[in-house]
């Protein structure tokens, strides 16, 4: 009964993938869960409000009141009493109308005037799937802080195949419970990440950079917020976009900026991960204006950047855990256990240029961590997404301590 205790709202679409809400209430409701249906008119079609509300054990509802009795059905009440509001299937039209607020049935009112977290299930044609606007929906309604679960491959009603199927009954349950339970792992804990490059400015139209995607930080706030925590994201130039009510991002563009933000917040957090690829240097003279072309030589003096990792691990206090990064091109361990001493870190995420489909710009990573105590890990390749996991699962074990 993983879900003792939980009020969790269903939102049925109007799709051929409504039959599987049937199957989804009975998990939901098998774990504990007290499940209330909200579906909108074209979902009756696809499955009677009968079957939905004898496995719900509540009355379901699709009108704004009840014609027989004139009952208001508010959709203020159904949303703060949800925990989560789950919507499978979702289909294309309603995800149209949520991500831009057309309030026409009670399904989506009650979308709109939600405070719980909402988790969403798209379910249609292989091509609707992929159109442009379609996924533009999607990007929207993620960056309201919706959870997508992303629909599978296979074969479709219409008889293609491909990417569009609603995920199964089980695996959307597995999501709910995964969602209610490893929540709680970093709830209350405020961390700080650092992602990006940084770019060093030589004129108004000119800098110095490198080329970090600040993927790997991204998907670290990503992950952590998923984790409960509250994270401050202090972000280099990049086109990632993030959102999720937990986490607060702040674009900065050069180092000085990153260690001004960054001490600044520091000191309220409980722990801080620098993925960032700080600049280590910048031009010692900024030109007002655009330097023009000549063919002379020219000459920059670049000087030192501070080092921010440094400067936290300076000012860390003992309940506080500071990880770093190491992208080294050779005596890897070496080399990185010297930055656990020098920038007085609990733990280094290593990652070697030598390794095919790790460090800059990939989706892919590959690392090993070692700890203050010399205990080294080693991970394979992965998604920068399961990285980001293995590298909490770390951080979650030192704050513990
Ligand atoms: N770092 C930082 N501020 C800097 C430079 C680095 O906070 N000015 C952080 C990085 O975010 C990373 C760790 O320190 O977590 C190590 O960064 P790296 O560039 O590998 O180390 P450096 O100290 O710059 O050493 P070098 O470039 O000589 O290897």
């Amino acid at each position: 009964m993983k879900l003792k205790g939980k009020n969790i709202l269903l939102g049925i679409t109007g799709g051929i993938a409504a039959y599987k809400a049937a199957i989804l209430v009975r998990l939901l409701v098998k774990e504990g869960a007290e499940v209330k249906v909200v579906m909108t008119k074209l979902a009756k079609e696809f499955i009677t409000p009968l079957t939905m509300a004898t496995l719900s054990k509540n009355p379901i509802l699709v009108e704004f009141f009840d014609p027989e009795n004139g009952q208001w059905n508010s959709h203020v009440d159904l949303g703060s009493w949800s925990d989560l509001f789950v919507i499978a299937p979702a289909t294309a039209n309603s995800m149209g109308k949520m991500a831009h607020a057309v309030a026409d049935n009670l399904l989506i009112t009650t979308y709109l005037s939600a405070k719980c977290p909402v988790m969403i299930a798209p379910a249609m044609d292989l091509d609707m799937f992929k159109h442009p606007a379609n996924l533009k929906n999607i990007e929207t309604l993620k960056s309201y802080g919706n959870i997508i679960i992303e629909p599978d491959s296979g074969e479709l009603a219409s008889g293609l195949s491909g990417k569009g199927r609603m995920a199964e009954p089980e695996a959307i349950t597995e999501k709910v419970i995964e969602f209610f339970t490893s929540k709680k792992k970093l709830k209350s804990k405020k961390i700080l990440v650092t992602a990006g490059p940084t770019f060093e400015p030589i004129d108004p139209v000119r800098f110095i950079g490198n080329y970090s995607s600040g993927k790997m930080g991204f998907a670290i706030a990503e992950e952590l917020a998923n984790l409960g925590a509250e994270v401050i994201l202090v972000a280099g130039p990049t086109n990632l976009e993030i959102s999720n009510s937990l986490i607060t991002r702040i674009n900065i563009q050069t180092a000085q900026e990153m260690y001004d933000v960054s001490v600044k917040h520091f000191p309220d957090c409980d722990g801080a991960i620098m993925s960032a690829a700080v600049a280590d240097y910048k031009p010692a003279v900024q030109f007002d204006k655009k330097v023009k072309r000549s063919n002379a030589e020219m000459q920059i003096v670049f000087e030192p950047n501070k080092d921010i990792a440094a400067e936290l691990g300076r000012i860390k206090k003992k309940n506080q855990v500071l990880v770093g990064f190491a992208l080294e091109t050779n005596d890897e361990f070496e080399n990185a256990k010297k930055k656990i001493k020098n920038k007085n870190l609990d733990f280094i995420v290593l990652n070697s240029l030598k390794d095919e489909g790790a460090g800059f710009g990939h989706n892919t990573n590959k690392i090993s961590i070692i700890d203050k105590q010399d205990s080294t890990f080693k991970f394979d390749l992965k998604p920068k997404k399961e990285v980001a996991t293995d590298i909490i699962e770390v951080l979650i074990s030192k704050l513990k301590k």
